[in-house]
Order: structure tokens, then sequence, then C-alpha cells
């Protein structure tokens, strides 16, 4: 990738990782949240970031559509715009959970590259992908910002699911699908999400 920094150096910070985790008293990691627009993704990160609240954990939530208003908002959703959204999102997540926090990235990420370049990223087994395979007619029949029926008129060209791909995870550590046809609760999700990082050591 592009790298227009040169003769720089890496300046080390004297409290360590480690030691900020102990504070802490949690291990830093990525849950990284993909699905469609109106999958449910903005919910389950709030669910997920006030259930670890309330058991004394910290937690801070990137939004995709939120960032978008600032960090990234000289950013369109073409393909390399996606890119880049994807790119800065995962080095702000990194340094998040450097600093020992369970960062709770929430974007369409529709780019299996893009979401596997910041699983690079990230340390051994921090990043933890959870993939909300919701049907595109769930999510289109939700259409809380009216954007699919833009969509679908042509009013906005490029959208997820409709004239833009969305290319689904192939290995993720969580996927959540409806059960007989219903949607599992966000707090059932957050809670699913929850036992995950309890047993992989996180909130230790
Ligand atoms: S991406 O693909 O990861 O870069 O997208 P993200 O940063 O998550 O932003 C998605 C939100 O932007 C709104 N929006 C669009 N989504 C998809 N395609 C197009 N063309 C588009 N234009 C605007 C939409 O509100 C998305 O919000 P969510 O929360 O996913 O519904």
């Amino acid at each position: 990738t592009l790298n227009n920094s040169t003769n720089i150096f890496w300046q080390e910070c004297p409290v360590r990782k480690v030691e900020r985790q102990k504070l802490l008293n949690q291990k830093g990691c990525v849950v990284w949240i993909t699905g469609l627009s109106g999958s449910g993704k903005s919910t389950l990160a709030c669910s997920l970031s006030r259930e670890l609240h309330s058991k004394g954990k910290l937690s801070y939530i990137l939004d995709g559509d939120n960032l978008r208003h600032g960090l990234n908002k000289d950013l369109g959703f073409k393909a390399e715009d996606r890119a880049e959204n994807i790119r800065r999102v995962g080095e702000v997540a990194k340094l998040f959970s450097d600093a020992g926090l369970i960062c709770i990235a929430s974007l369409i990420s529709p780019y299996r590259k893009d979401r596997d370049a910041c699983r690079a990223m990230l340390p051994d087994a921090s990043f933890i992908e959870v993939f909300m395979n919701m049907p595109l007619e769930l999510c289109e029949s939700r259409d809380a910002k009216g954007l699919y029926k833009l969509a679908r008129a042509g009013k906005i060209k490029g959208f997820t699911g409709i004239d833009d791909p969305y290319e689904r995870p192939l290995n993720c550590e969580i996927e959540i699908e409806q059960k007989d046809g219903v949607c599992p609760k966000p707090a059932a999700l957050a809670g699913q999400v929850v036992s995950y990082l309890e047993e992989k050591g996180f909130l230790q």
C-alpha cells in the first residue's frame, strides 16, 4: 500500500499494553460487525457496549455511518473509498485495542479483502468478526433510513446489496442468523458475543 512517509521512527511508550490491560482488567480486542445496511449491526454494537459497560468492561463503538460525519467525511461509496474507509477504521480500532479497550467496529465492510487486511493488522485472535447474516429482503423491508427505496428508484447508485456487492465472510468467528424466521433479540445477541469474549479470556 501507498506510504508517503519517509525518515520516520517508531517512538516506544513507557507504559506497555499489558500494564494498561491489567489496570482495566480486560484484554484489548476488536469486535468487527459486518453486514448489509439494516442487518442490525448498530443495534448489536449498542447492546453489546451497554452489556459490557454493566459488567465493568470498557468498550468503544466505531460506527461507519457516524465516522463518515468526521474522520471519513472525504470518502464516498466506490470500492476504493470503501477500502480506505475500512483501512482507516481498522487502524483506529487497532489503536483502541492497543489502549486495552474492547473496540466494537460496525461497518458494512462489504469486501473480504478489506476486512481481512484489518484482521491482519491485529495481534493473534484479537480480531473477532461477527457476520450479521440477514436476508436482503428483511433488511430492505425494515428500510429504517429509506435508502433501499431510493436505491431501487435509482436515486442512489452503488447501494450495497442492490447494485453493489457484499462478500460474505468465509471464516468469521460469530455468525448471526434468523432462527425459524425470527431474528434473535439484541440482548441475546450481545450475550452471545459476551460469552465468546469471556471464553477467549478477553474479559478475564
Ligand atoms: S462501508 O461500505 O463499510 O464503507 O460503509 P459504512 O461506512 O458502514 O457506511 C454505511 C452507511 O452509509 C449509508 N449509505 C450507504 N450504504 C451502502 N451503500 C451506499 N451506496 C450508501 N450510501 C449511503 C447507509 O446509511 C449505511 O448505514 P448502515 O448503518 O449500514 O445502515
